[in-house]
C-alpha cells in the first residue's frame, strides 16, 4: 500500500555531501547527527572508493553507524529522512543508486509528478527498489547522463515538478559532487582543498565558516578546490561566500539534558538580543509609511501562536484592527475587500505553508513582512521587509526562545504601529519600552522557580487529557501551553477560552482531568475564578498560572505556579516560559524524547 505521510509535508530531511582530501564517512556521519533533527526515520551514506559503497538503516543514525564498516573514500553523501512518500522502512532510506549503481543521490522535498515519471521510465526498463517520490530522479540522471553529470542534473531537473534539495556523486568523475535546490533549503560550505553542501550551517560548521547560500532553480558543481553555481538554464552565478557568525557551541546542548531545556534557559539573553537596538532607535518602520487599513498576521504552530497574541497587543497598542490567521487556511482562502499589512511569522523561515501563504499575499497585492529566526532563510527572499527575531540556533524540535522572541519582536512592531499611526502617545510609548527592557529580568525570575514547576509536573504527569483555559490574552496563551504539552509529553491537551467551557467541553472532564487556569489580576480575573469554581465542581485537578503577589489564589485551587508579577501587557511572556517548563518536566517523568518528538520534525518544508 503506498504511504503518504499525513501532513502531507516533507518536514526537512537533512542533507550532506562532502569532496575533499579527509575521509568522506568521518565528516558525514557527524554531520548527518546535526542534522537528525530534520528527520530520523531513516539514515544512509553513500561514499565513492572504486565503486559506490551504500549503507542505510531504518531508525535514528545510531541504527546505521552500529552497522557501518571503516569506508575509505574522500567524497561521499548522506540522508537523514522524514518520510513522505513510501514507508519509513530501510528500502525506501537515501541515498538512493540507479541501475547500473553508478550513480547515488539524496534528496530533500517532494517531487509532485513523480508516478508519471516513474511510470515512463519503467517502461523504458529502470528497475525501481523503493516506494518513494525521490527514486524518480536518480533513473532520470540515469537516463540523461552522457559523460557530464551535471548536464545530466539540469536535464533531469527539467523533467520533475516539486521541490528539491538534492546531492548527486557518480563514478565518471570521483571528484565532483552536483547539487540543487528548489524551495529546499541548501548550503554550500567553502573548506580548503575541500568543500560541502549541506542543508544547514550546523552540519558544516565545525569545517568551515564560509557559507554560500543557494536559491532556488540553481546548481552547483563543487570539487575538492572549485564551486560553478549556475541557474537551470545554464547562465553562471558568482556569489561570494558569507562568514557564519555564530559558533558551534551556539548549537550545541552546552551541557543541559536537552536543547529543549538549554534554549528554555536561554531565552533571557535571547529577549535581551531581540531588543537591542530596536527600542531607543526604531527604525526598522518603513513598512509603517504605507497605507493599509488592517494587519493580517499568517503563521502555523507555535508561530500561530505569537500571532493570535500579536493579535491582542496590535488592537491594545496600536488600535489597529488585525487578524491572525493559519497559514494552510490563508493560502486557500478568499480574497477580502481589505487592504492590509501582512506579517508572516516563521521561526525556520522554510515552512512551506507559510511560504505559500507569503506568495499568495504578494499576489493579491499586499504589503508583507516577515518575522523570522533565520537569517537568509527562505521567506527572507519572499516579503518585502525581514526583522530577525536573533534567538540563535533553536534546535529542539518544540518552539520556545523562538517564540518568545516572536512575541518581543511584535511588541516593538506595536509600539511602532502605534507611533506611525498616532493611536499612542510618546509617554505610553515610552512606558512600554521600559517594560521590554526589564522582560529579561522577570523571564530570568521564572527559571530561577524552575523547581516549583517541576513539583506540578510530577502531579500531573499521568493525566490522560488536560486542558488549559485562559481569557483575552491568556487564551492563545493557554493554546500554545497546551501545544507544547501535546507535542513533548504525548498527554492530550486543549487550550480553551475560559468562557467557551460551559458550551461543550465541560462534558469531557472528570477527576483524572487536569485543569490548567491563566488567572492574571487583569479585567477577566473575576471572570476566571467563577470558571475555575465550575471545573472544581466536576471533581478535576485544578492549577491556576497566576501572579507571586496574589496571595489568595491559592484558595480557589489545587495548586498556584507562581510567576512574577508582571503588567498584564507582558503576562503572556513570563507565564509561556512557566508553560514550557512544565511541558518539559511532565516529559521528562514521562521519560519521552523530549527533542525529537515521534512523527515531527523541525521544520515543516511542503503543505
Ligand atoms: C512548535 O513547537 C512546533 N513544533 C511547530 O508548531 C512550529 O511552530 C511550526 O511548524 C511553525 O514553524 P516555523 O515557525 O518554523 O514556521
Ligand atoms: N520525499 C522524500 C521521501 O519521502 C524526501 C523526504 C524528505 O525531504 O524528508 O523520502
Amino acid at each position: 500500500m503506498e504511504y503518504i505521510n499525513i501532513y502531507h509535508g516533507v518536514r526537512m530531511c537533512g542533507i550532506i555531501g562532502y569532496t575533499g582530501k579527509k575521509n568522506a564517512r568521518s565528516i558525514i556521519i557527524p554531520a548527518l547527527k546535526r542534522l537528525e533533527y530534520r528527520g530520523y526515520d531513516s539514515a544512509g551514506i553513500a561514499v565513492i572508493n572504486d565503486e559506490i559503497q551504500l549503507y542505510k538503516m531504518k531508525g535514528e543514525l545510531e541504527h546505521l553507524e552500529r552497522i557501518l564498516p571503516k569506508l575509505e573514500g574522500n567524497i561521499g553523501i548522506g540522508h537523514t529522512r522524514w518520510a513522505t512518500h513510501g514507508q519509513p522502512i530501510k528500502k525506501n532510506a537515501h541515498p538512493f543508486l540507479d541501475c547500473k549503481k553508478k550513480t547515488a543521490l539524496v534528496h530533500n522535498g517532494i517531487i509532485e509528478n513523480y508516478m508519471e515519471l516513474k511510470e515512463e521510465l519503467m517502461k523504458e526498463g529502470h528497475v525501481f527498489t523503493s516506494e518513494t517520490d525521490t527514486e524518480v530522479l536518480v533513473h532520470l540522471i540515469e537516463k540523461y547522463y552522457k559523460g557530464n553529470l551535471e548536464d545530466a542534473v539540469r536535464k533531469a531537473l527539467k523533467d520533475v515538478q516539486g521541490s528539491y534539495a538534492i546531492v548527486v556523486i557518480h563514478l565518471g568523475n570521483k571528484k565532483e559532487i552536483v547539487a540543487a535546490r528548489n524551495e529546499s533549503p541548501l548550503i554550500l560550505g567553502v573548506g580548503d582543498d575541500e568543500n560541502f553542501v549541506a542543508s544547514d550551517i550546523p552540519a558544516i560548521l565545525e569545517h568551515t565558516d564560509k557559507v554560500i547560500y543557494m536559491m532556488n532553480r540553481e546548481i552547483a558543481t563543487l570539487t575538492e578546490d572549485n564551486i560553478k553555481i549556475t541557474t537551470l538554464d545554464g547562465k553562471e552565478i558568482t556569489r561570494e561566500w558569507e562568514r557564519v557568525d555564530w559558533s558551534l557551541e551556539d548549537a550545541e546542548k552546552g551541557g543541559y539534558e536537552h536543547f529543549m531545556l538549554k534554549e528554555i534557559f536561554e531565552q533571557p539573553s535571547a529577549i535581551h538580543r531581540t531588543l537591542l537596538g530596536r527600542i531607543l532607535d526604531m527604525d526598522e518602520t518603513n513598512f509603517l509609511k504605507i497605507h493599509f487599513d488592517s494587519i493580517k498576521i499568517i503563521a502555523c504552530g507555535t508561530s500561530y501562536h505569537a500571532g493570535l497574541i500579536g493579535k491582542y497587543l496590535f488592537e491594545r497598542i496600536a488600535k489597529v484592527p488585525t487578524t491572525a490567521e493559519m497559514s494552510s487556511e490563508y493560502r486557500h482562502s478568499s480574497p477580502s475587500f481589505e487592504n492590509p499589512l501582512v506579517i508572516l511569522i516563521s521561526q525556520s523561515g522554510e515552512t512551506a505553508d507559510t511560504l505559500g501563504a507569503a506568495r499568495e499575499a504578494k499576489h493579491r497585492g499586499y504589503r508583507t513582512i516577515a518575522v523570522t529566526n533565520v537569517v537568509g532563510s527562505s521567506i527572507t527572499r519572499e516579503v518585502d521587509e525581514v526583522i530577525y527575531t536573533r534567538a540563535g540556533p533553536e534546535i529542539g524540535v518544540a518552539a520556545t526562545k523562538s517564540f518568545i522572541t516572536q512575541l518581543v519582536a511584535l511588541y516593538i512592531i506595536a509600539i511602532n504601529l502605534g507611533l506611525a499611526k498616532k493611536t499612542l502617545t510618546y509617554d505610553n510609548a515610552k512606558h512600554i519600552k521600559e517594560g521590554l527592557r526589564s522582560l529579561p529580568r522577570y523571564a530570568q525570575s521564572v527559571l530561577d522557580n524552575a523547581d516549583m514547576i517541576k513539583e506540578v509536573a510530577k502531579n500531573i504527569c499521568h493525566a490522560k487529557d488536560i486542558f488549559f483555559i485562559g481569557r483575552n490574552i491568556g487564551f492563545p496563551t493557554a493554546l500554545e501551553g497546551a501545544l507544547k504539552l501535546k507535542e513533548i509529553s504525548y498527554i492530550h491537551a486543549e487550550g480553551y477560552p475560559a468562557g467557551e467551557l460551559k458550551h461543550g467541553p465541560l462534558a469531557l472532564l472528570t477527576k483524572e482531568t487536569p485543569v490548567i487556569a491563566i488567572a492574571v489580576k487583569d479585567h477577566t480575573y473575576q471572570k476566571m475564578l467563577s470558571n475555575i469554581g465550575e471545573v472544581a465542581a466536576r471533581g478535576s485537578p485544578t492549577i491556576a498560572v497566576g501572579y507571586e503577589s496574589d496571595e489568595d489564589l491559592r484558595k480557589y485551587v489545587d495548586s498556584v505556579i507562581y510567576v512574577p508579577t508582571i503588567e498584564n501587557l507582558f503576562a503572556p511572556i513570563p507565564i509561556s516560559i512557566a508553560l514550557q517548563l512544565l511541558a518539559y518536566y511532565v516529559a521528562k517523568e514521562r521519560n519521552c524524547p523530549i527533542d525529537k518528538p515521534r512523527n515531527l520534525a523541525k521544520s515543516v518544508t511542503v503543505e
